[in-house]
């Protein structure tokens, strides 16, 4: 183009226009380019924290959690000594492994021995990255990996990994304080189906605010029956990505084998990323001014409010109290961590 537009303008005999426009026709292709490389380039996400191993048993790193089971279970959350005495909390292969206590039977009622970790640090957004090889699941067992504000509901919850007994889909779910007016914004019928989706989840529950009587929270569940406890395992764990900033909070679950290159090499570009399975945009209420300060958690509750509900059509044998007292049925609750890295 530049060759042919030069000799038009050269044959104009002006060459002074000539000058002026083949200048301003160069900038302007400069700044085209410029703008190009901008909006392809990928916002650079730089490493805050990387947590390996030895990291989840370090205590100025992440404590332990020794109050009673919030959610009404029959657990016993265990000090860092205590768990690590009876072999509940260790570093086995490079994975950081936050066991059930699976050695005992116990009298119907009693509380089993857990842990519940919660990170030292508090975040007010981020990319986050969790690699599990494995999650505790099994008959009676709830397993999450969520973060949580101060002050329950009012600094929100964003739930990365939660479900009970034999579910093998996994639930993601945002919760908002009472005094929030917060919705998941849906696909619609057009988005849906094409690239421009929000989301690939499905919808569960679109009100995030909670409230008395009423804390489910706006939910995605993952269609994919390798994102949650037996199936995740089996196909040898995966990663779940969140990435949480003034768009909202996007999800993403990789099994082992389509984890994306960028996230091994350090160098994470959701952009590059697919669809996330669990979008919560921030056109459904500026998401970013309801969450706060959030510490990342992981534990093992037994029994308690969702696992005891879900219990009679879950599948699994005879009662819950029941199911609670045998050591043998709780050989799968174990978390096997490779690591969380935190990135800006
Ligand atoms: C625990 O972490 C702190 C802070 O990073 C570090 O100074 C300390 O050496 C760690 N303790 C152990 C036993 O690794
Ligand atoms: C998941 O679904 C596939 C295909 O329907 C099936 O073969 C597999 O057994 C299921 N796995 C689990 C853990 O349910």
């Amino acid at each position: 183009m530049r060759p042919l537009i030069s000799a038009i303008l050269l044959a104009s005999a002006s060459l002074a226009v000539a000058a002026n426009t083949d200048k301003a026709f160069v900038r302007a292709r400069h700044t085209q380019n410029a703008r190009d490389v901008r909006a392809r380039s990928p916002k650079q996400y730089t490493l805050v924290d990387h947590y390996s191993a030895q990291h989840f048993m370090n205590e100025s790193h992440w404590s332990y959690f020794t109050s009673a089971d919030p959610t009404g279970g029959q657990t016993k959350y265990l000090s860092h000594a205590d768990a690590s005495k009876a072999g509940l909390a260790y570093v086995q292969n490079g994975q950081a492994i936050l066991a059930v206590d699976s050695k005992n039977d116990l009298p119907l009622g009693a509380e089993r021995d857990s842990v519940r970790i919660t990170s030292t640090k508090a975040y007010n957004g981020g990319l986050f990255i969790a690699d599990f090889a494995a999650m505790a699941h099994g008959c009676a067992v709830w397993p999450a990996y969520w973060t949580v504000g101060e002050h329950w509901p009012n600094g929100g919850e964003i739930d990365i990994i939660e479900s009970v007994n034999l579910h093998v889909m996994n639930q993601y779910t945002l919760h908002t304080g009472p005094g929030s007016d917060c919705v998941l914004v849906k696909n619609t019928p057009t988005t849906s189906a094409s690239s421009s989706a929000l989301y690939t989840g499905t919808v569960m529950d679109t009100e995030c605010k909670s409230s008395e009587g009423s804390n489910a929270g706006c939910s995605f569940l993952d269609p994919r029956n390798t994102s949650f406890g037996h199936g995740f395992n089996m196909a040898g764990g995966g990663v779940f990505a969140h990435l949480w900033d003034d768009a909202g909070v996007k999800m993403w679950y990789f099994e082992r084998q389509s984890v994306p290159q960028d996230i091994h090499n350090g160098q994470p570009d959701p952009s590059s990323w697919p669809t996330p399975v669990a979008f919560w945009s921030s056109l459904g209420c500026d998401f970013a001014s309801h969450l706060h300060n959030h510490h990342l958690v992981i534990n093992t509750a037994l029994g308690g409010g969702w696992a005891s509900s879900d219990y009679p059509n879950s599948g699994c044998p005879g009662t819950l109290s029941d199911q609670i007292t045998k050591g043998k049925n709780f050989v799968y609750a174990k978390w096997m961590i490779n690591y969380i890295a935190v990135y800006k």
